[in-house]
């Protein structure tokens, strides 16, 4: 049997970056999460996948997307990530945020990167389902310093190359 407190301790040695994702449904309503469980899938076709809470308040929102949009947390963007990691509604109004080109989903200044993508297939994953997409559309932000989460904090980048 695996511990529940060790499985979340293991996991948190395993360093992830942060992105909140986003999207827009067909009556204008905003769906926004933070995930850590971002990941590329696949090159051809190009495929990223994430994993959402079952019992995530957004839940029901992302099951019946058609797109969503990937923002790729700066190292100064906590606030927004904790924004999104919260279960309070999210203060939208508040929030500087941009509509992505092809999908409408909301995109926020300062990201490393953004991606857009249509909902291509949803798996059932344990106590999460797992969401993949296939990218739209790149932007990424050459300058850009990536947020990263590592043992239970925020952390940022050392660019020292090891090798
Ligand atoms: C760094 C970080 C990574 C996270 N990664 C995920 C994730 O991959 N999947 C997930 O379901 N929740 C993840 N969460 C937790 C959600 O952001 C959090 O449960 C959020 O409150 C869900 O909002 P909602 O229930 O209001 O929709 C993460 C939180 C943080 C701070």
């Amino acid at each position: 049997m695996i511990d529940a407190r060790t499985f979340r301790d293991t996991m948190g040695r395993v360093p992830t970056g942060v992105c909140v994702i986003t999207t827009k449904h067909a009556d204008g309503a905003l769906d926004g999460v933070t995930v850590g469980s971002f990941a590329s899938l696949s090159l051809d076709p190009p495929l990223v996948i994430w994993s959402l809470d079952k019992k995530a308040n957004c839940n029901e929102g992302f099951m019946k997307a058609t797109h969503f949009a990937v923002n790729v947390l700066s190292e100064d963007q906590t606030d927004l990530s904790r924004v999104f990691a919260t279960k309070e509604a999210r203060p939208w109004e508040k929030l500087e945020h941009t509509p992505a080109e092809q999908t409408g989903s909301p995109l926020f200044r300062g990201c490393c990167a953004y991606m857009e993508c249509a909902m291509e297939t949803i798996h059932d994953g344990g106590d999460h389902d797992i969401f993949v997409g296939r990218v739209l559309n790149l932007q990424p932000a050459p300058a850009g310093r990536p947020l990263l989460h590592f043992g239970g904090a925020y952390r940022r980048l050392d660019e020292d190359k090891v090798d």
